[in-house]
């Protein structure tokens, strides 16, 4: 059983690779009957106070996402969109689903100029911007799944954005990075500026228009933001900025709810996202092949183990591109994708000696007839509630435009569609007709909120951003708990790799691969590349159902804060 500490062999190099990526951190919380793990201290906070006042974990996910929105503008949102993944005491579980939609206006080739190349309009300014689900989203996970009033759960937020928050040095760091982006936009300025100057660390940010518009929505509820006073703030900001969202769009905007993706790997059962994201089909696909060899026996970051599950992360991200999309949109081969059989046939090249390279894998063979800046946080609640959501604004900033008047930022998610086939996005996916851009469809996304269970017992709650890294780092944390049975701490902070088959090359963090790895790698005719920065960031909570224990630890990547009690 999985327990709070280390229990595997490691050699000794391993240990002063974890030391060093551990050393600094957060010290891993420990708690008995519930945790929070957001990326920002004060929406924490929200969230705890919430399940001591009654609150379940539902209650307590709302309040984080609208706090999170206030304190987190480079990511947390209400002009964005997500997913939420809920599995409640009694097992049941269900998908929120409030990814953005493409305005109804909208068309496949509406990112392509005269010459065929594609600009930048994907990804700046007001053409960015997909109808946000955020608010929908919440507010439906509340009245379903809650136990709380709107009011209850929005009003932390409200008081955040009215009193105002301290800025911290990571808020300070992302505005000098996107400075010249964020002064483009007058409305941005405005808001996001005191007198013309940036907010630095210790100032404190007081956010009126957008304090506006949460009491709006607690005295309206989402009404207000899809038909309501912030619906026309919206509308005028697209007039102002060419972008195309309309109050037709506001007004049809639905949340779904769906079933969860369901897989197993050993014997644990594992819980995640449908399409429109591909997280769930792609870690579920992962987890299939990997299951196949013996991961823990070949060794932590040995070449012999980064080499098999690079080979399955290429053949997984070249059926994403072919074959996942809006599931309103195209059929996706679901059943076939996340089927046992399916990855004993997807794996049968994998050559444990030598690279295949990316150019000679194709999408598998599919018989569809056949079968039918992001942010996550974790919550567990002292009923056994499990609630794992990640949403986001795409960019840092998202689309780097506030709404002039009310406050907050809208996301830059149209350039998650493919808007050229073969043309790779701001993440390096490439994809096809699945994902092309088409009037009210949601863009593909690689968000992976998952639950992680054993014995029908929830043991780890998880999720990260990192765009197209997302799913690549949520499965390694699963199989650095499952395989190499690390602590949650390790399991989180240890350095991680990325293949996603176009580019063909196997990026790595700093440290990840000591030089002997490196080589070896190269000898299979794999393409090792050291990445500058570093990948995603995953919030996960870890379980032991037997010690009645859970335990939760910040991904130094991007800092943050778990609580419990
Ligand atoms: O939905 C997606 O897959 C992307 N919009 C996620 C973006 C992301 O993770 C950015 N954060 N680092």
């Amino acid at each position: 059983m999985i327990s709070g500490s280390v229990r595997c062999f490691l050699p000794a190099y391993l240990f002063l690779i974890i030391i060093f990526f551990t050393a600094g951190n957060a010290q891993t919380e420990i708690a008995k009957k519930a945790m929070v793990i957001s990326s920002d201290a004060v929406a924490t906070e929200v969230g705890v106070n919430i399940l001591k006042n009654g609150g379940n974990a539902i209650d307590a996910a709302v309040a984080v996402g609208f706090a999170l929105s206030v304190v987190f503008p480079e990511a947390g949102n209400i002009g964005g969109g997500g997913f939420m993944l809920i599995r409640d005491k009694a097992g049941k579980s269900v998908v929120i689903d409030f990814r953005e939609t493409a305005p109804a206006a909208a068309w496949r080739d509406m990112y392509i100029d005269s010459t065929s190349i594609l600009n930048n309009y994907s990804l700046r300014g007001a053409m960015s911007s997909g109808v946000p689900g955020t608010v929908a989203g919440l507010i439906k996970a509340l009245e379903f799944y809650g136990t709380m009033k709107l009011k209850e759960v929005i009003t932390p937020a409200i008081e955040l954005a009215r009193n105002g928050f301290i800025v911290n040095s990571r808020l300070e760091q992302k505005i000098i990075e996107y400075e010249a982006d964020l002064r483009s936009y007058p409305s941005t300025v405005k808001t996001f500026f005191k007198n013309g100057n940036r907010y630095v660390e210790g100032d404190t940010l007081r956010q009126n228009d957008l304090a506006k518009t949460l009491i709006r929505i607690r005295d309206y509820g989402a009404d207000d933001f899809y038909s309501g006073v912030t619906a026309n703030l919206i509308v005028d900001e697209m007039k102002r900025g060419g972008g195309l969202i309309t109050k037709e769009d506001l007004k049809n905007y639905k949340p779904i709810i769906r079933e969860p993706i369901k897989g197993t790997y050993r014997n644990y059962e594992i819980l995640s996202v449908p399409p429109p994201s591909s997280g769930g089909i792609c870690l579920i696909e992962l987890l299939n092949i990997l299951e196949r060899y013996d991961i823990g026996a070949m060794g932590f970051h040995s070449s012999k183990s980064v080499h098999v599950i690079s080979e399955a992360m290429k053949r997984v991200y070249s059926d994403r591109s072919e074959y996942l999309g809006d599931p309103e949109f195209i059929k996706v081969p679901t059943g076939v994708l996340i089927s046992k059989r399916y990855a004993r046939e997807r794996s049968s090249d994998i050559d444990t000696m030598k690279s295949t390279l990316s150019g000679n894998i194709k999408p598998g063979i599919v018989n569809v007839k056949d079968h039918p800046n992001t942010t996550h946080y974790s919550v567990i609640d002292s009923f056994g509630n499990c609630v794992s959501v990640t949403y986001t604004i795409n960019d840092i900033f998202g689309s780097q435009v506030i709404v002039d008047g009310a406050g907050f930022f809208l996301n830059d998610e149209m350039d998650d569609f493919s808007s050229k086939p073969g043309i790779p996005n701001s993440y390096g996916l490439i994809g096809g007709y699945a994902n092309a851009i088409e009037s009210r469809k949601r863009p593909l996304s690689s968000m992976t909120p998952t639950i992680v269970t054993k014995d029908g017992k929830p043991i780890l709650i998880l999720g990260g951003r990192g765009g197209s890294a997302i799913i690549t780092s949520v499965l390694q944390t699963i199989i650095n708990v499952i395989d190499f049975k690390m602590d949650i701490s390790s399991a989180v902070n240890a350095s991680r790799f990325h293949h996603q088959w176009m580019p063909d090359t196997l990026f790595y963090e700093k440290f990840c691969l000591p030089i002997d790895v490196n080589q070896n790698l190269k000898s299979k005719g794999q393409n090792p590349c050291e990445k500058e920065n570093y990948y995603g960031a995953v919030q996960a909570i870890l379980i032991d159902p037997e010690k009645n224990m859970i335990y939760a630890n910040p991904d130094f990547r991007e800092g943050g804060s778990a609580k419990g009690y």
